[in-house]
């Protein structure tokens, strides 16, 4: 397994191993298999296989020096290759991975540390106290700049096609989750502004999604 670098001293930014392009599993096998899991073990996850959940959600397919592609063509489709999602990683229990809140440069394939310490307990209270949020070893968090997509497509940008984008990235993301053997669940319950708090995240930022994973054990929901 490659090992993780930091690659910045001031504001703490690792460098991910690069993604794997094959694995056992087939794409078939996630579909058919993928379920919503909201119970989480607390074991720690493989830095690598939390990199790999960061690169299926929105990482770099192919590269392009395009300013409005910021890196390039990504795993999952946008309206007019706009890409207005930011993602966002919670770390609690990752091996090699210092807690705390970063945000995905896909670009770069890096994660730059914006706040120092595990703020799930804090985001489970934004999210009408939904425990699977500080349970699990590590989270996704989804905000959109909606004016990427809104300045081209307008209130139809706004209506359809961010959500639509957000949708492709967090399937990418089940069905990736899936084939680690983990689980995980989209929240889409929380109250905004606790959230943006919460996550200190900019103005022009909305939050969308929520994303907990890890290893899971089964409970009778229904
Ligand atoms: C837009 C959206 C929002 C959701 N929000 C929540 C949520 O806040 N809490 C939760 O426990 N599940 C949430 N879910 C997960 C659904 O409850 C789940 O997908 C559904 O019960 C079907 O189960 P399955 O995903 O295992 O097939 C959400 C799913 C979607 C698509």
């Amino acid at each position: 397994m490659e090992t993780f670098e930091v690659v910045k001293e001031s504001s703490l930014t690792y460098q991910l191993p690069s993604p794997r392009k094959e694995g056992g599993f087939s794409v078939e096998e996630a579909m058919a298999q993928r379920r919503s899991h909201r119970h989480f073990v607390d074991k720690a996850l493989d830095a690598s296989d939390v990199a790999q959940v960061l690169w299926s959600a929105y990482g770099i397919t192919k590269a392009s020096s395009h300013k409005q592609l910021r890196g390039g063509f990504r795993t999952a489709p946008s309206a007019g290759a706009l890409y207005p999602l930011e993602l966002y990683l919670l770390v609690g229990n990752v091996n090699d991975i210092e807690p705390g809140v970063y945000r995905y440069l896909a670009g770069e394939h890096q994660i730059e540390r914006i706040i120092d310490e595990d703020v799930k307990l804090e985001l489970s209270a934004a999210a009408l106290n939904q425990k699977m949020i500080y349970e699990a070893p590590a989270c996704l968090f989804y905000s959109a700049l909606y004016e990427r997509t809104t300045q081209k497509y307008g209130t139809r940008g706004a209506e359809r096609y961010v959500c639509m984008d957000l949708g492709h990235s967090a399937q990418n993301v089940y069905l990736q989750v899936e084939s680690l053997h983990m689980g995980t669940c989209a929240i889409g319950a929380f109250n905004d502004e606790k959230v943006r708090k919460v996550m200190q995240l900019p103005d022009k930022e909305t939050p969308l999604y929520i994303m907990p994973f890890g290893y899971y054990y089964n409970k009778q929901e229904f």
